[in-house]
């Protein structure tokens, strides 16, 4: 159908329908790794603009992630000391890894407002979101 439209602006889409749509996700962003700078890189978002375009490998939540190619859910940042602190308002985190041909290109980032929102129900939604993603890439 859409093949003129970008990459990016799909991937935008995707982070404004998740962020429109679920009361608790008040932001959305996909970060993509560059594997020889060991670097995250904002790529799409929804929700008010971050400081932090540019995360390096192991630093904060998304950091982490790039390295342990694991789901990590954060039910408070308050009880993290490897956090990367976007807005004021932020209790809770989900950092997903997104994998293309079975290695890790990235990650969606969900911040949460709302205290200890996420459930396995949003684990299992958002892996199935990121599997959908990795066909478009
Ligand atoms: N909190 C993240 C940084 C990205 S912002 O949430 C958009 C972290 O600790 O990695």
């Amino acid at each position: 159908a859409n093949e003129s439209e970008s990459v990016d602006d799909r991937l935008t889409e995707v982070c404004e329908l998740l962020q429109a749509s679920i009361g608790y996700y008040d932001w959305v962003g996909f970060y993509f790794a560059n594997h020889e700078a060991r670097t995250l890189h904002l790529r799409a978002f929804a929700g008010e603009p971050t400081d932090h375009v540019v995360i390096p490998f192991g630093k904060g939540i998304c950091g982490q992630v790039a390295e342990s190619n694991e789901n990590f859910v954060v039910a408070d940042v308050k009880a993290q000391n490897n956090y990367i602190a976007c807005s004021m308002y932020v209790k809770a985190e989900i950092v997903i890894p997104l994998f293309k041909d079975g290695v890790n290109v990235g990650q969606i980032d969900i911040d949460s407002h709302m205290a200890d929102p996420f459930s396995p129900e949003d684990e299992r939604f958002l892996e199935w979101v990121n599997e959908r993603v990795s066909e478009i890439l």
